[in-house]
């Protein structure tokens, strides 16, 4: 099936920062990630919270020590129900591979924002 396209306005968010819209009847949020644009669907596979409200955030990192270390600054969102992670770039769950929020392309065109859905 064919991808819908919605112009969606200008990037003005700066990296780390989010905003959560209504499109063609669902909630997405577009997230700056280092400069790249990417869009989640506002709804945790988990038990259906508001994934993209929840916080931009890193997450701890695997070490071959005893010790925590911090990383992937901004590259996480932390559902506010529950706590679970993912990728903001690939839906991906952090600690559980299987399981995915969905995500969708973001393209820049013409100084625009053009979401595909
Ligand atoms: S609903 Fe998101 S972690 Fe439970």
């Amino acid at each position: 099936m064919a991808k819908k396209q919605f112009n969606i306005g200008t990037p003005d968010l700066q990296p780390g920062d989010r905003k959560i819209i209504d499109v063609d009847g669902k909630s997405i949020g577009i997230f700056n990630v280092d400069g790249e644009y990417f869009a989640m669907h506002n709804r945790c596979p988990h038990m259906g919270g508001q994934l993209c409200a929840g916080p931009v955030t890193g997450t701890t990192l695997e070490t071959d020590k005893t010790e925590f270390i911090y990383g992937r600054h901004n590259e996480i969102i932390r559902c506010g129900w529950h706590g679970w992670e993912f990728e903001i770039k690939t839906g991906i769950c952090t600690v559980d591979k299987r399981m995915r929020a969905k995500v969708y392309q973001v393209t820049v065109e013409d100084n625009n924002l053009v979401l595909h859905i």
